[in-house]
């Protein structure tokens, strides 16, 4: 891992356009990713983390508009390419999905799918020497038997060893960044586990970053090196894997915390943070968090506490920490 920043997300503000208005789903978003670095998005469901992920990699839908902000990707803005920039970047950045099955069309072998990708993205022709490049990413996803995997319809295959294709096909490509969506959500512990430890294999061995996007902050804080917290569509706190579970700061980090199961404790209830997030056609003026906070005051309704560097490279953006400096 080196300082060098691979990615540089600057104020990014994203809205859906959706019939009965206007959905706010990420508003100035700024974070960067170092090469070599894993950086895990966490928050609850609807905190705008897959639309940061498909902003990152170009493929947000129609009807989102990117009002504000920069994604500057090894020097270059991702958001404003020249057509001729958009064939050498494009492969740098790959991203790869909660549920596997999806993504592979159905009627076409494995081998048949994969063979396109590197037809495409190699400008490979001769088959034999696809097959055997195909057959090599096969084998680095630790897939036990390539050769029958290639010629399995994706439906012949379990859900762990499709994503293990998946991951195949989309480093065949050689990307610098990927953002993995959730990508062990829909499969059980075990494979879970083992998928997480087949991404931070791969991560050295291809010289990846990641940026690693869960709901799931335990998941988080084993593969990430850092950990942002996302909440309606901001970022409310951000640190080392490490320094986040051992000094959270933001009341709701603290409370994502207490929601972990904590597995030697027998019989103990599972916690959830009581309330909802609030509708994102109309966000709150102050802190995003303040109609869950038990600790909110006057002015976290009115005043939207900023981002700052409250601990040496531990950032948080809550009115407690206000008047403090690094
Ligand atoms: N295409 C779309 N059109 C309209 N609204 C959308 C669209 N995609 C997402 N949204 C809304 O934008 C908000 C952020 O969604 P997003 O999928 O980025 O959240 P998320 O943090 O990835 O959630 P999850 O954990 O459920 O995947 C949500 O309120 C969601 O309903
Ligand atoms: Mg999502």
């Amino acid at each position: 891992m080196t300082d060098q920043p691979i990615l540089q997300v600057e104020n990014l503000t994203i809205d859906y356009v959706v019939l009965d208005g206007i959905i706010k789903a990420v508003r100035n978003v700024s974070f960067t990713i170092n090469e070599g670095e894993v950086v895990c998005l966490v928050g609850e469901s609807g905190s705008g983390k897959t639309t940061v992920g498909l902003a990152i990699s170009r493929a947000l839908p129609e009807n989102a508009i990117i009002r504000e902000g920069r994604i500057i990707f090894k020097g270059r803005d991702l958001l404003n390419l020249e057509i001729r920039d958009k064939s050498t970047i494009e492969d740098k950045v790959m991203m790869i999905f909660q549920d596997p099955a999806a993504t592979l069309n159905p009627l076409f072998k494995v081998g048949e799918i994969f063979s396109d990708v590197i037809k495409h993205h190699l400008k490979l022709s001769d088959q034999l020497k696809i097959r055997e490049k195909a057959l090599e990413f096969l084998k680095a996803v630790e897939l036990p038997d390539p050769e029958r995997i290639f010629n399995s319809y994706p439906h012949e295959l379990s859900g762990g060893m499709l994503q293990r294709v998946i991951i195949a096909i989309t480093l065949s490509v050689n990307p610098k960044l990927l953002i993995a969506d959730e990508p062990t959500t829909m499969l059980d512990v075990t494979l879970q586990a083992q998928i997480l430890d087949l991404l931070i294999n791969l991560k050295k061995k291809f010289g990846l970053s990641i940026l690693f996007i869960t709901h799931n902050l335990s998941i988080a804080a084993e593969i990430g090196d850092r950990i942002i917290v996302m909440y309606g569509g901001e970022i409310v706190e951000e640190a080392s894997s490490e320094e986040l579970l051992k000094n959270p700061l933001h009341p709701y980090t603290k409370g994502l915390l207490e929601c972990i199961p904590k597995t030697h404790i027998k019989y103990s209830k599972l916690k959830s943070i009581p309330g909802m997030i609030f509708d994102l056609r109309n966000p709150p003026l102050g802190c995003v968090f303040v109609d869950r906070c038990t600790e909110a005051t006057d002015l976290c309704r009115k005043d939207k506490p900023r981002l700052i560097e409250f601990l040496k490279n531990h950032k948080v953006a809550c009115h407690l920490y206000r008047g403090s400096t690094k």
